[in-house]
């Protein structure tokens, strides 16, 4: 890995064995982006890709010279990375290279969550110096190589350097111009309980976006994006990925041009924002993680994956197998006491399970969800001996606890909101909209994080709670906050999101032992912003097994497994309604981190035996399931939509678990096989199958050995449904391998 700079070309290249970017200074002083893609020999000159160079960039209005931080106003008028109001008012805005640094590792971002370094020795930094003298506006342009890794990771810092004061309309972490429009931009989009269905159309002149403005990422579209050649597979051809390290209002958008060439622009949604930067002033953008792939997008995938498992992650629960739970929300709803909990628990120890989660309704007068968010005082009536008590039970049954808290919120109906109303988010002028029976409150403030902060570690101080599940139900209206100016408000957003990051920094920070898990009424808030804080999210409120082969798939595209909570629920499912073999259940919550959401006290003696065995499933192949490699195989997405299949294969090839999804049973199926892939085509495995005889019929009979060149070339052969204990809809068959 290094970053070189030839002052005699006036260009810098990052790179290591699996990518390069590079970047020229161009005549008129302008930062031309030259290329980024595989690996492209050192010491040399690529300066001739940059088109229209020899022309003068200015004088060509609308020609496609590719830039690296484009700004509009002077001939440029693809979309912009920077767009400020000057203070005469106007905002043309032409950077010019001013000064560049190479610095050893990576420092962290202000206030932002951000991908670090363990050896400074892992990365490089570039920070290029651009400026506008006009404009009297400085960027700063933050690019980070690992030695590893296939990726760069972007951010950019706007600094004020004249003396009044100047207003940032719209700053992006990153931009991005390739050459061609040949791609097709593949999204993660959906609603609450089915987030993250892959959307897949191909670029069209013009722009195509996903974007948010709730204040949140949001459960309609991921931070994530990636461009695919209409070619492009799992296994084959070029991907770049476009991944935004930040929870608030993001934007990452596509424009072809009328050359047809493409832009890509990644960062805070300017749609709503605005950031008044008095003189000598700095705005610091949150960073992007570019990734590419010429192996498709499972190479993309676990670039993101280990990237976001060892580098963004954070605390000592970042290495740590994660403990199996169960959470009593769909067990319970608000409906339970202490027997009725230590009840769950008892039963769930006995199948095995690791850690008990009370979920939402232990405090205040919460029965329903009408009241007594922000009261973060235990409910006696429900739990007498309160949390420290009913913590101390769950120890002594052999179990970690757990609890819920939804700290951003207040309900109408609550101590907290009778005592402040100014904290909860609202225009003076107008009625608050209430969301699921609740504000929010204004995390801009300073005092409402701190007094979060105080509550919260009271809170964890009182009681043995190794987990926290921090929910986040309702998204943002009427932003605005009365601490700030009229021509502040544009900051609102950001502001919010800003405060979010720093309660999470402290209490993470005080409660290290602590593992964290996010989530957002399921995957609404599930972005690698909050990965930094809790390495774990709640995927989706949906818990049936159908559902939530097209979510984890999806999901899967960035996230690893290891961030991904799974649970197992009960028949009819909740969301759905629909009734899936336990078996089923489990065998796509396994590719997760894995729990249950149901009442074991409720299980017949059959299925209890199903759920101990999948316990103990879990716990041997853990490691393997919550670290490997994860590799999609056949994707819910696509074809007749009536089959998923994936498998996680251990860094080192030796063994793998591999899950089928049958959806709807076929009449008179044909004979079947699936290329495995990740293997040593060297080494022999043996083969088993799970559920094994007992929970439905047992595997085929498969030769037990086989040689990873056969199950990647020829294919595992699947069974087929032909056998009458296999008919069925909602089929799932697990295969372990395992070298011999
Ligand atoms: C939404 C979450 O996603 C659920 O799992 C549960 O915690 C409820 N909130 C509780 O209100």
């Amino acid at each position: 890995m290094a970053i070189e700079w030839s002052a005699a070309a006036r260009e810098f290249h990052l790179r290591n064995d699996q990518v390069s970017y590079v970047i020229r200074v161009l005549e008129n002083g302008s930062l031309g982006h030259v290329y980024f893609g595989a690996t492209l020999a050192e010491g040399k000159s690529y300066g001739h890709l940059v088109p229209g160079e020899f022309y003068g960039f200015s004088n060509r209005l609308g020609q496609p010279v590719p830039l690296e931080f484009p700004t509009g106003g002077t001939g440029d008028y693809r979309i912009p990375a920077l767009t400020v109001e000057l203070p005469d008012g106007s905002g043309a805005v032409e950077l010019r290279y001013k000064s560049h640094r190479i610095l050893p590792g990576k420092a962290g971002l202000p206030g932002l969550p951000s991908t670090y370094v363990d050896l400074g020795l892992e990365a490089e930094t570039l920070e290029i110096t651009v400026a506008d003298h006009v404009a009297q506006i400085e960027v700063r342009l933050l690019y980070t190589i690992y030695r590893d890794r296939p990726l760069v990771v972007r951010e950019a810092r706007i600094v004020n350097s004249g003396p009044s004061p100047v207003i940032v309309r719209g700053a992006m972490s990153a931009s991005l111009d390739l050459p061609d429009a040949g791609w097709e931009f593949v999204s993660l989009s959906g609603e609450w309980a089915r987030e993250c269905h892959v959307e897949r159309l191909a670029l069209r002149p013009g722009r195509q976006s996903v974007s948010s403005t709730r204040g949140a990422s949001g459960h309609q579209h991921n931070p994530f994006v990636a461009l695919t050649r209409p070619s492009t597979t799992e296994e084959h051809g070029e991907a770049y990925g476009f991944s935004l390290v930040y929870s608030g209002n993001f934007l990452l958008e596509a424009e072809v041009d009328s050359f047809g060439t493409t832009r890509v622009r990644a960062g805070i949604n300017p749609d709503g924002f605005s950031w008044l930067l008095g003189p000598g002033a700095e705005f610091v953008t949150p960073e992007v993680v570019l990734v590419f792939s010429a192996g498709g997008l499972g190479e993309l995938s676990d670039a993101y994956h280990c990237l976001f498992r060892e580098r963004l992650a954070s605390g000592p629960w970042r290495d740590r197998v994660r403990p199996i739970v169960i959470n009593n929300w769909e067990a319970t709803y608000f409906n339970f006491d202490e027997p009725k909990l230590l009840a769950i628990a008892s039963a769930a120890h006995d199948l095995g399970i690791e850690l008990f989660v009370l979920d939402d309704g232990w405090f205040g007068r919460r029965n329903d969800d009408t009241t007594s968010l922000g009261d973060w005082q235990v409910n006696l009536s429900k739990l007498p001996g309160g949390l420290d008590s009913l913590a101390r039970k769950v120890e002594d049954i052999g179990m970690r606890f757990g609890i819920w808290i939804e700290p951003e919120m207040v309900s109408r109906h609550s101590d907290l909101f009778a005592q402040h109303p100014e904290w909860a988010i609202g225009i003076p002028t107008r009625p608050r909209t209430e969301g699921r029976n609740q504000y929010v409150l204004d995390m801009s403030r300073p005092e409402v994080v701190n007094h979060l902060f105080g509550v919260v570690s009271q809170i964890l101080g009182s009681a043995p709670i190794a987990y926290v599940k921090w929910d986040m139900n309702r998204n943002i209206t009427e932003p605005y906050s009365p601490t700030l100016p009229a021509w502040r408000q544009g900051e609102f957003m950001h502001r919010y999101i800003l405060g979010v990051y720093s309660l999470y920094e402290r209490l993470t920070r005080a409660f290290p032992e602590v593992l964290f898990e996010s989530c957002a009424g399921g995957g609404g808030r599930f972005d690698p912003g909050m990965l930094a804080f809790a390495p774990q999210a709640w995927t989706s409120d949906d818990t049936d097994a159908i559902e939530r082969l097209r979510i984890q798939w999806g999901t899967s595209l960035p996230y690893p497994l290891s961030s991904m909570s799974a649970h197992v629920s009960a028949v009819p499912n909740h969301q759905v309604g629909r009734v899936t073999p336990l078996a089923t259940r489990a065998a796509v919550a396994f590719f997760g981190v894995f729990g249950y959401e149901l009442d074991p006290t409720t299980l017949s003696v059959e299925e209890r035996a199903d759920v101990a065995d999948q316990v103990a499933f879990y716990k041997q192949w853990r490691d393997l399931l919550q670290r490997g490699r994860f590799l999609r195989l056949r994707s819910p997405f696509e074809g007749d939509r009536d089959e998923t299949a994936w498998m996680t294969v251990a860094r080192d090839g030796r063994s793998a678990v591999v899950g089928h999804y049958r959806i709807l049973s076929r009449p008179n199926p044909g004979p079947q096989r699936l290329r495995l892939r990740g293997l040593d085509p060297t080494a022999a495995y043996r083969v088993s199958t799970w559920p094994s005889a007992g929970q439905v019929a047992a595997g085929p009979a498969i030769p037990v050995v086989l040689g990873g060149d056969e199950l990647m070339s020829a294919g595992l052969v699947l069974e087929s449904n032909r056998a009458s204990a296999e008919r069925g809809d909602f089929r799932a068959r697990l295969y372990v391998l395992e070298a011999t």
